[in-house]
């Protein structure tokens, strides 16, 4: 399984990376807009401090324009993917940025046809966005576990990203379910490795290891 951050942020970016267990980041238009850099200087410095892929996302709606538009936030990095939300300009944009050899990751994904189109176009990535659907009812796990059963049903090698990731169980059940990625906010991140008890442990074999005659 994969670990992306979800943020644009280099710090935390840059501490993440320092675990070793980085595998990408994801961006989107509202992650960038927190940040102070040009975006094109933030995401040349994302993309060389991250092992692995980043998605930028097209803020275009025309396929005309996001195809171009992809072109040129490819040329960035090597490393860049860029974010297409699903709707028919994105399938239309996703099949010839998908010819093109340019990887895609279909964002907004909320139901699991329009992840299966976005595979049949060509996408690289899905992302069903799960926090978003538990927020208003919803079980945006349900949609995580239809996805990857579609998908290993007819063999497609589209990889499916989990995001939206609001605490440490959605990634569990993303592992349980088998989904190849999770983008994971940096707080959300750091909660995957730590444990109470652990603290705990550790606190009593210091304060033990104070008595050891050494
Ligand atoms: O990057 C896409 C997605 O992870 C956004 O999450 O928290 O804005 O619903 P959120």
């Amino acid at each position: 399984m994969k670990f992306f951050l979800d943020t644009a942020n280099l710090g935390q970016i840059a501490e993440a990376a320092s675990w070793g267990i980085l595998d990408g980041v994801t961006t989107n238009p509202t992650l960038v807009s927190r940040e102070d850099e040009p975006f094109e200087v933030l995401i040349k410095k994302i993309c060389e401090t991250v092992p692995g892929p980043v998605s930028v996302e097209s803020v275009a709606t025309k396929a005309e324009d996001i195809i171009p538009e992809a072109r040129e936030l490819a040329r960035l990095a090597d490393n860049v993917v860029v974010k297409v939300p699903i709707n028919i300009e994105g399938l239309k944009a996703i099949k010839v940025l998908a010819q093109e050899g340019i990887p895609v990751n279909t964002t907004l994904i909320f139901n699991p046809m329009q992840a299966l189109m976005a595979a049949k176009a060509g996408a690289r990535y899905v992302s069903p966005f799960v926090g978003r659907l538990d927020d208003i009812g919803h079980d945006g796990m349900e949609l995580v576990d239809q996805i990857v059963t579609i998908f290993n049903n007819y063999g497609f090698e589209t990889e499916v990203i989990v995001a939206s990731i609001r605490h440490p169980l959605h990634v569990i059940e993303a592992a349980l379910m088998g989904a190849d990625i999770a983008t994971i906010p940096f707080g959300a991140f750091e909660k995957l490795v730590q444990h109470p008890l652990t603290d705990i442990g550790m606190e009593k074999f210091l304060k033990d290891w104070e008595k050891v005659n050494r």
